[in-house]
């Protein structure tokens, strides 16, 4: 036993290693910080190496059939592990735990317990109860309170916290798995979350928030609250540098929202708006609760109320039986919305949705070529947009240095969320704000120099 040894009940809990991999959105990145910081207590340190390792957690995700699959073949080679003289605790969490984690532990020998998504809390629980000899368990319980009430805990010495503020979704697009993992929508109270940002800003040095959850416009509608509110209140917190918010639902974007897209100071000037689709035959078949002509409207109010704005998206090719124009359509919308970026991906069938029980006559190489269209399409918008940057200068907070071509560059990301490269003999710069003139631009990448703004 090592002075630092911690008890628990009649256990021991020596000094040991915990190796995490993360799948999916940020709600399961902030969820695995959460975890870490929950381990502390119970004298756990963060490794990188899976061989160092005293228990191995997957948080997985379940969206698309690829992260799945990464997911179990990642699994599959912890096998050996267990027969090393370490034995490690292997444990699985997040999306996939919530809606098959039974079958997971049946399944697969060398997994110990699998929890969901609604315990992640009691994580220290369930290592207490695997150490103290219970193996093979699954919890994957929905808290069924009407409240919501965390504190954010993050261990990991950066100035940028993801904040959750709802969790849930009730929309249920007819291709999604979300609501199934994640359950029925709940908002944290507004001074709750307005205390816990001054508290990361306090005494952690947090600079920038990320606002949380599936739908972050439906927040607070339960309490008569909103997130314009939570945003204009946030405003005020002193020391607080920029406010980002992910991921929103057009249908839920009120008039007060996008009114406060042009008056909140510290609110990020780019908004991730996911479309999915720009025909409006398709979007009824997702259960989308809106037409492409009332979403570019939206973008239409966005950029009059802040013409500065930068708006990114989500795209799904080849949803069951789409048509070849209403694909255009798609197509046609990427030209009208001018996006920054978009995160797009070919539909994938998600077992228990409503676009699982569709007839479906697309072929995967059909999904497959549309996808490729709308991704070489959206390039060529791209490239344009990022074009317009040049000479452009833009507030950056530096993140790091990334190598680019054998070249050392500082990397930073603008209040707008576009990544820039400096090329720069300036020393401790990581975590810094600077001011960068946009010198270069390609659809993927900018580079820039630093200049002095008075
Ligand atoms: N809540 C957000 C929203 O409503 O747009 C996004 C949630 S989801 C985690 C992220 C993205 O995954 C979605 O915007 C959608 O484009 C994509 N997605 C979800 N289900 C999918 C499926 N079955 N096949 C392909 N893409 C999917
Ligand atoms: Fe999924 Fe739709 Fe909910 Fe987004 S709003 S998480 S796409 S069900
Ligand atoms: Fe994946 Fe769950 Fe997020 S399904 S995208 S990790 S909410």
């Amino acid at each position: 036993m090592t002075d630092k040894t911690v008890t628990l009940g009649d256990i021991e809990f020596p000094e040991r290693k915990v190796w995490v991999k993360t799948y999916g959105c940020q709600m399961n990145y902030h969820d695995s910080e959460r975890l870490f910081s929950h381990l502390k207590k119970l004298n756990f340190e963060k490794t990188e190496e899976q061989e160092d390792a005293d228990l191995l957690i997957f948080n997985t995700c379940a969206v698309r059939d690829l992260a799945n699959q990464k997911f179990y073949s990642h699994l599959g080679e912890t096998k050996h592990l267990k027969k090393k003289e370490k034995k490690p605790k292997v444990a699985v969490c997040g999306c996939i735990a919530q809606t098959d984690g039974k079958e997971l532990i049946k399944k697969y020998p060398q997994l110990d317990f699998a929890f969901g998504t609604d315990v992640i809390d009691s994580i220290n629980d369930f290592v207490y109860r695997s150490y103290a000899g219970d193996n093979k368990f699954h919890v994957n319980t929905w808290d069924r309170s009407s409240d919501y009430s965390i504190e954010t805990q993050i261990t990991h010495g950066t100035p940028q916290a993801f904040v959750n503020i709802i969790k849930g979704c009730d929309k249920f697009c007819s291709y999604c798995i979300v609501p199934f993992t994640r359950g029925r929508e709940k908002s944290r109270r507004l001074k709750e979350v307005v205390d816990d940002v001054r508290k990361l800003v306090e005494h952690q040095g947090v600079q920038e928030v990320t606002l949380l959850g599936q739908n972050v416009n439906s927040y607070g509608k339960e309490n008569d609250e909103s997130l314009a509110m939570l945003i204009q209140a946030l405003d005020e917190v002193n020391g607080l540098e920029l406010i980002r918010y992910t991921t929103s639902h057009p249908y839920d974007v009120s008039d007060e929202l996008i009114a406060v897209h042009g008056s909140a100071k510290k609110l990020s000037p780019h908004l991730h708006l996911p479309v999915q689709s720009g025909s409006n035959s398709v979007l009824q078949r997702m259960l989308r609760q809106y037409t492409a002509e009332h979403y570019l409207g939206l973008l239409e109010k966005l950029r009059k109320a802040k013409p500065d704005i930068v708006i990114s998206s989500d795209i799904i090719a080849g949803f069951p039986n789409e048509t070849e124009e209403e694909h255009r359509d798609t197509i046609k919308l990427l030209d009208a919305a001018q996006f920054d970026f978009i995160y797009s991906y070919a539909f994938s069938v998600r077992k228990g949705t409503k676009a699982a029980r569709m007839e479906d006559i697309l072929t995967r190489d059909i999904r497959g070529r549309r996808l490729r269209e709308i991704q070489a399409h959206q390039l060529k918008i791209q490239e344009k947009i990022r074009k317009e940057m040049v000479g452009k200068t833009y507030r950056v907070l530096i993140e790091g240095k990334n190598t680019m071509k054998g070249v050392e560059k500082w990397k930073g990301r603008t209040d707008c969320s576009r990544i820039v490269h400096v090329d720069s003999t300036e020393e401790n710069l990581k975590w810094k704000w600077r001011h960068v003139e946009i010198t270069e631009a390609t659809a993927l990448s900018c580079q820039g120099k630093f200049v002095t703004v008075q």
